[in-house]
């Protein structure tokens, strides 16, 4: 952990880790050997953070789902390079959360998010009585969950194909808090779990075995208005969700996800509204993985497997010491009304054609996705933004996949999706949405971000924002 306010620093470094017995892998941390210690902010302070980079490759430090102005966001304008330090005074402006740091290399963040250079945020506020299980460490416990691949010795690998350039690159092996499918013994009670899906591409539907329900009480930006009480929980590509389950029962239970395959990955837009998981779902057209494989033929329409990813087991001890026993009806959220919109925005998430002409998607490391027809351009600023005035974004994509939308600066409410209106407060504040059809969102920026240092809204499947499906955009 690191006290909030104290002077922190953080050292990019290379380690090794055997994350399967035997077999080391060549990993990379801020300041430990894989991932980045738990940050830790309490709002109204400032965190004054250094962070050097003793890699040999430039990197930046990005706090996703932070408020901070565009100077301070680490955005792929901040990076700096080996031997550099960059030093950002962090006003802590932000409502009690779980975010996520990473970094945000334009071309690279994909492999550098893999080998391990990123962690997660807390912030705390001071202005709320938290009524929460909220003992870090006891009945509080941070859930980095990733997916890795291996080779057949057993070490971490990273290489794109043709398949993982199109669907983003995924592996079979969970990782959560750097260690494969990991036992954690919790106190018999309610017990809050944050999780943070930390993988370049892959989506959770996460589960217990026994099929328990538990609650949702925070997404992305913050607390929900109330617990949501739910049996399974779908987490795209850096979304976060916090969750209370209560573990009084006293019986060892595992999490587990279904398989979301690229048949999951399939989006609405040929298939009718939702089709992509109604269709080609578990047991759907294109049938498990037995028989298309999971890196299927035909674009990769394979489906998804039958059998559970297994996440985690938990044991269950002895009660804890202190800490609610049951839930509250409603959460102290921060909800500040964000009025009409005064302008609406259209992004389209889509191939770029004269990128794959230069044979971007053959194996080249050209741009071959963009929005709006463009792939990214580092200098380039595609939408200039008034502060303070609430816009509405309709998102889309025209691909046959599913994508995600992340925006910096600021968090936002989902208000459609494909079509059909939907209830934002379920929702909650989010800063990452996933696109499998019309999407749209409302949003206000309060924080600046000028030329020199612009915000970025992107796919967040890694590969994909690698290769281009990012745009930036000023506020002043
Ligand atoms: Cu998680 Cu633009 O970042
Ligand atoms: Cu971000
Ligand atoms: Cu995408």
């Amino acid at each position: 952990d690191i006290a909030p306010g104290a002077g922190n620093a953080l050292d990019a470094i290379r380690g090794t880790r055997d994350f399967i017995a035997g077999a080391a892998s060549e990993t990379w941390g801020y300041s430990q050997e894989y991932l980045g210690p738990l940050l830790r902010f309490r709002r109204g302070r400032i965190a004054n953070i250094s962070v050097t980079n003793r890699l040999d490759e430039p990197i930046t430090a990005h706090w996703h789902g932070m408020h901070v102005p565009g100077y301070l966001d680490g955005g792929p304008q901040l990076a700096f390079g080996p031997g550099e330090t960059w030093a950002p005074e962090l006003p802590i402006d932000h409502p009690a959360a779980t975010l996520f740091y990473h970094s945000h290399i334009h071309g690279r963040t994909g492999p550098q998010v893999y080998r391990g250079l990123a962690g997660m945020i807390i912030i705390d506020d001071p202005g709320i009585k938290d009524p929460l299980p909220h003992d870090y460490g006891v009945n509080d416990f941070p859930l980095i969950v990733q997916d890795r691949r291996f080779d057949r010795s057993g070490r971490m690998i990273y290489g794109l194909g043709m398949m993982d350039r199109m669907h983003g690159f995924r592996g079979d092996q969970i990782l959560v808090n750097g260690v494969v499918r990991p036992k954690l013994t919790v106190p018999a009670g309610l017990v809050r779990l944050r999780i943070l899906n930390a993988s370049n591409a892959r989506v959770y539907d996460f589960r217990f075995t026994d099929g328990r329900q538990f609650h949702q009480v925070a997404s992305d930006g913050g607390l929900l208005d109330r617990p949501l009480a739910m049996a399974s929980l779908q987490l795209d590509g850096a979304e976060r969700a916090e969750i209370v389950v209560d573990f009084s029962d006293r019986s060892p239970v595992s999490l587990v996800s279904r398989d979301i395959g690229m048949g999951g990955m399939m989006n609405g837009g040929m298939m009718g509204d939702g089709g992509g998981s109604m269709m080609m779902g578990d047991r759907g057209m294109m049938g498990d993985r037995g028989r298309m494989g999971d890196r299927g033929m035909m674009m990769g329409m394979g489906g998804n497997s039958g059998t559970p990813l297994e996440i985690m087991s938990f044991d269950v001890g002895e009660a804890a010491p202190a800490g609610p026993t049951r839930l509250p009806t409603s959460l102290p959220s921060d909800a500040p009304a964000l009025g009409d919109p005064v302008r609406r925005r259209d992004f389209t998430l889509n191939m770029h054609t004269r990128g794959m002409m230069r044979g971007g998607m053959m194996g080249g490391d050209g741009q071959m996705m963009g929005i709006n027809g463009e792939p990214y351009v580092m200098d380039r600023i595609d939408e200039t933004i008034r502060a303070g005035e609430t816009e509405l974004w309709r998102i889309n994509t025209d691909m046959m996949m599913r994508h995600t939308f992340h925006v910096h600066g600021t968090s936002f409410r989902v208000v459609r999706q494909n079509g059909r209106p939907v209830d934002s407060a379920r929702i909650g504040w989010k800063d990452v949405v996933r696109v499998q059809g019309p999407t749209e969102i409302l949003l206000r920026f309060d924080k600046l971000a000028s030329e020199e240092t612009p915000f970025m809204y992107h796919c967040h499947i890694l590969e994909h924002e690698d290769v281009g499906m990012m745009g930036q955009f000023t506020v002043t």
